[in-house]
């Protein structure tokens, strides 16, 4: 009887600390934890009571990487104890340097769950911050005799499904995401993903059942859940691997060159793992807790990062009626040896100072703030996939690229240069030229640059996505807030939020950008609820001629084509609502000037749109189908609307309420006229002023590929 006792109160006590609840602070979810039999620890999630995350598991498998020639792996997921458990909650407002509100707040339960495995005495704690629409998680492991320098060779966080959900998703790939989005129920991803043909420069895609983040799905029940992470930081990314047979998915890191996920120096803590979760797919829009999850700014003074709406002599180079290089006269050249004064400049070089001058002068006519210029540097010429380490210096312009005149040029008319850094993936090569290359942006007055990494890394083996990497693209904004430099990166990893931690961190690709062409009709409706999740996208909008061959003096049409390949799938219409829909502080007017020439009246919406809001508010939203967002601009009465259609004609109906009960105030709407087709009639819009108060209603038709933009200005 003694025995019985006592073994039922050792069972009470375990089942007593092993198991612990956290509510989010209105309720609307309720995450539990336990410890299993096996010892392993467990979480799963309930949204208004209902299952979102089944039971699932957490832990690693490690590599000690202290004693040297040791390889035993050590199983961090079963035989673990709970040694302590401590709540907090916080309920704070915080301000953004940039973003879609003047203030954001933050606002969790924290349930922090101290582990031990049994043998081992190795520790690992796990903090659960539960929001009201969304939980946040990450493993910290404390410096300790066991664990100090080791090896991630696995990540075992699980993520049970409660059903075969539908799902928007692109390929796990350690190397791009730069990739249309395919929708399926989970139990089709496999053979989707088989079918899936798109190639990318850099591609390394790890398993047909693997998927990226951020993830979105929808629950039969219409329930929304989106799988990310946030504060991705000496660590390699998370993408996640499905398993039909229990609906769950399990992280599935980047790996490096050796096939190792991540090193570890005690104490070091994971990204944050998230799930945002709601039945309205506006609050998945509006949730912050990428945000909120990363550290405040770290740079002190601010001031100098601004929101900037710039221009580029670009879109002529991608759509090939120009080039980055200089000259045709060699295959091969050499940075410092090759004498571009002794070679003949081909004549489609763009970066040359009258065309560049010619930029500067539309862009300072129409108010812009930067110009971008590619190509103005030496290397081009043999820049791209030649696994090539000394490819660029970042410091020597082309001969016909007069940097000091050209940045004078562009000051006295209130223009700022944007850089351009290409690594081409030769991470050694363009860290041994960063500070000079900084400087010489300080020198002559550049404010922002973007860089991009095209192709394979080097050194060979490391992956886009991998620690590796990770680390560069931080070295790289960091030291650029050194210089007061904005970075804008290409071909980066997907940001999970860092850019409150470095708002200097302006913006990103990382996604299938305007650039690709030929997008799926749907892509900007899912865009928002996927990449832009980490944070604001370079999407580049603003196409106002969707066939780039109509580009070309000598262009003579086939009537029998109606959509050329290359070509832009959206309306015109689409392409201003992309201004408010795909946040950033960071726009392009990506199209040519002499187009813009040919629509001033839609121009004059891209020249007028705000770049940094107090107040968004998401009016209408189902991923893959259609988003209507407003937004105040900062510090003014000003607000703009901006709408994207998928596939089908669509009424959008937008109610004034968020308008100031007291005013008055005059919409300008530019929407797809009734006769606009994407593939056939992409230019055809229609411009319309209206009075509207906070008690109007309208409806406005969209096509599919289509969308409007809307201007309200006080009276
Ligand atoms: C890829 C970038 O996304 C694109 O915008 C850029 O022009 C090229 N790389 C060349 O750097
Ligand atoms: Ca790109």
């Amino acid at each position: 009887m003694k025995t019985y006792l006592i073994l039922f109160y050792f069972l009470f006590l375990t089942f007593f600390t092993n198991a612990q609840n956290l509510n989010s602070p209105n309720n609307n979810l309720d995450l539990n934890f336990s410890i299993d039999q096996n010892g392993r620890a467990t979480y799963s999630l309930n949204f208004h009571n209902q299952p979102v995350i089944l039971n699932s598991g957490l832990g690693f498998i490690l590599k000690d990487n202290v004693e040297w020639m040791r390889v035993d792996t050590l199983d961090m997921v079963n035989n673990f104890k709970v040694v302590n458990v401590s709540f907090t909650s916080i309920d704070e407002k915080w301000t953004p340097v940039w973003g879609e509100e003047s203030e954001i707040r933050n606002n969790y339960n924290e349930m922090f769950v101290e582990l031990i495995q049994a043998q081992s005495q190795r520790r690992v704690n796990i903090r659960f911050r539960l929001f009201d629409d969304s939980l946040g998680f990450r493993y910290e492991f404390p410096l300790q005799e066991k664990l100090g320098s080791f090896i991630v060779i696995d990540e075992k966080t699980e993520f049970a499904m409660t059903d075969n959900h539908k799902a928007m998703w692109i390929p796990g790939d350690y190397d791009t995401q730069e990739y249309n989005y395919t929708t399926s129920r989970l139990s089709e991803i496999e053979q989707k993903s088989i079918e899936f043909k798109e190639e990318n420069v850099s591609m390394f895609r790890f398993s047909n059942w693997g998927v990226q983040t951020a993830l979105m799905m929808k629950s039969d029940d219409g329930i929304y859940i989106n799988i990310h992470e946030a504060a991705l930081i000496e660590y390699s990314a998370m993408h996640l691997e499905f398993n039909p047979s229990n609906m769950t998915f399990e992280s599935h890191l980047t790996p490096d060159a050796y096939g190792n996920m991540a090193y570890m120096n005690a104490p070091h803590n994971t990204p944050w793992r998230t799930v945002i979760v709601s039945d309205d797919a506006r609050d998945i829009l509006a949730s912050r807790i990428t945000y909120n999850l990363n550290e405040p700014s770290k740079i002190e003074d601010t001031s100098w990062i601004k929101p900037t709406k710039y221009m580029g002599v670009w879109w002529e180079m991608i759509t090939g009626q120009s080039t980055w290089w200089y000259t045709n006269d060699l295959s091969s050249v050499r940075i410092n040896e090759t004498n571009y004064d002794e070679l003949n400049p081909n004549d489609s070089h763009a970066a040359n100072n009258k065309k560049v001058m010619r930029y500067i002068d539309f862009a300072s006519e129409h108010g812009f703030d930067a110009l971008l210029v590619e190509g103005w540097n030496i290397g081009w010429e043999d820049w791209f996939d030649k696994k090539k380490d000394y490819v660029f210096d970042f410091l020597t312009p082309y001969p016909d690229f007069d940097i000091d005149k050209l940045n004078k040029y562009a000051k006295d008319k209130g223009i700022s240069l944007m850089m351009h850094h290409e690594t081409s993936g030769a991470i050694r090569n363009y860290e041994r030229h960063m500070d000079e290359a900084y400087s010489l942006m300080n020198k002559y007055g550049y404010k922002s640059v973007k860089s991009g990494y095209v192709g394979r890394i080097i050194p060979a083996g490391e992956r886009h996505y991998g620690q590796y990497m990770v680390d560069h693209y931080i070295y790289a904004i960091e030291k650029a807030a050194d210089y007061k430099i904005m970075v804008n990166a290409h071909e980066a990893v997907r940001p999970t939020g860092v850019g409150r931690t470095y708002p200097n961190h302006i913006g990103n690709e990382s996604a299938r950008g305007a650039e690709f062409r030929g997008s799926k009709l749907n892509h900007t409706t899912i865009l928002p609820f996927t990449r832009l999740i980490g944070g604001p996208m370079d999407y580049t909008p603003g196409i106002f001629e969707m066939d780039p061959r109509k580009n070309r003096p000598d262009f003579t049409p086939n009537l029998n084509e109606t959509l050329a390949p290359g070509s832009v799938t959206t309306t015109l219409a689409n392409q201003l609502g992309l201004y408010v829909v795909m946040y950033s502080p960071l726009q392009m007017a990506a199209d040519l000037p002499k187009n813009y020439m040919r629509f001033p009246d839609a121009f004059q919406f891209i020249k007028d749109v705000a770049l940094d809001w107090d107040k968004s508010v998401y009016l209408e939203a189902e991923p893959g189908e259609y988003i209507t967002i407003a937004r105040k601009e900062k510090g003014t009465h000003n607000w703009f609307v901006g709408n994207s259609n998928g596939y089908n004609i669509r009424d959008a109906e937008i109610d004034f309420g968020f308008l100031d009960k007291n005013k008055k105030y005059t919409a300008t709407i530019y929407r797809d006229a009734k006769d606009a087709d994407y593939a056939k009639n992409p230019q055809s819009y229609k411009i319309e002023k209206i009075s509207v108060t906070s008690k109007s209603k309208i409806k406005i038709r969209t096509v599919p590929a289509g969308g409007f933009a809307i201007s309200i200005l006080p009276n």
